[in-house]
């Protein structure tokens, strides 16, 4: 199975997908979470995308694609993409490199949140540093302040959660992701689920509307 999940920065996707991945066996594919691994190794595509990224745009098509197709290339498990595709070009691109590989995308999934409730799940999220674990300080803190329930190492607060670069990817995702609702309503199995529920209640509904048992 492969699967898109779509939505707001801050409605969830990298939550779900955690939790989603597990329950089905598939390979979380975040492209924020590769691109941020490339920046701390400083790699050449890292340093490319820091600028973009620091201030809230997208990197540009061609080095996602790139960065995707090298590292999917020889994958066979299902993907579940989370903050892929981003762009009607991307969305294309990857269509065509499914073709190729004589695969098609499943469904895409969007979390439907409002622009409110993400505004204020970013100025509150916390990422270890360690394994990923994403936490909220207000809707779900860890049991010590600062410290990974999971590994036990250190929190943090991602550089674009800062309130003024917030806004700017709220602006970003309006003008060249939410065309992709259209784009996928139109052609797949879209599938579109409350993100405003607790994080429980937003992979139990996405499992019955993917008609996989909890
Ligand atoms: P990326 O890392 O993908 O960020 P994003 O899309 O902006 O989304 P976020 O990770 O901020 O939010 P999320 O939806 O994953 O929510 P989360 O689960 O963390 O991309 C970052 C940057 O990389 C981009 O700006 C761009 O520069 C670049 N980039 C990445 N992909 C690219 C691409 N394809 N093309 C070009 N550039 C690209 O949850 C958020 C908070 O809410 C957490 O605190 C969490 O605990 C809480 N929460 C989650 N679910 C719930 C719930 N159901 N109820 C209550 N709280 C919840
Ligand atoms: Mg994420």
């Amino acid at each position: 199975m492969n699967i898109i999940l779509l939505g707001y920065p801050g409605s969830g996707k990298g939550t779900l997908a955690k939790d989603l991945s597990k329950a089905l066996d598939m390979v979380h594919v975040s492209t924020g979470d590769v691109l941020r691994d490339e920046m701390a190794k400083k790699t050449a595509l890292g340093l490319e995308a820091s600028s973009y990224m620091a201030g809230g745009r997208l990197v540009p098509d061609r080095l996602v694609m790139d960065m995707i197709k090298a590292r999917l290339g020889a994958e066979t498990r299902g993907l579940l993409f989370d903050g892929f595709p981003r762009t009607v070009a991307q969305a294309e691109s990857l269509d065509d490199w499914f073709t190729s590989r004589s695969q098609d995308l499943d469904a895409v999934v969007f979390l439907n949140v409002a622009e409110s409730v993400v505004m204020a799940r970013l100025g509150s999220r916390r990422t270890c540093t360690g394994c990923g674990k994403i936490y909220n300080v207000i809707s779900s803190a860890p049991a010590k302040e600062g410290v990974c329930d999971a590994c036990g190492k250190p929190l943090m607060t991602r550089e674009d959660d800062k309130t003024g670069v917030i806004a700017k990817r709220i602006q970003v995702y309006k003008d060249q992701t939410e065309p992709l609702l259209a784009y996928y309503r139109s052609s797949r199995n879209f599938l579109e689920t409350d993100g405003g529920k607790a994080p429980e209640a937003v992979t139990k509904d996405v499992l019955s509307l993917l008609r996989v048992k909890p």
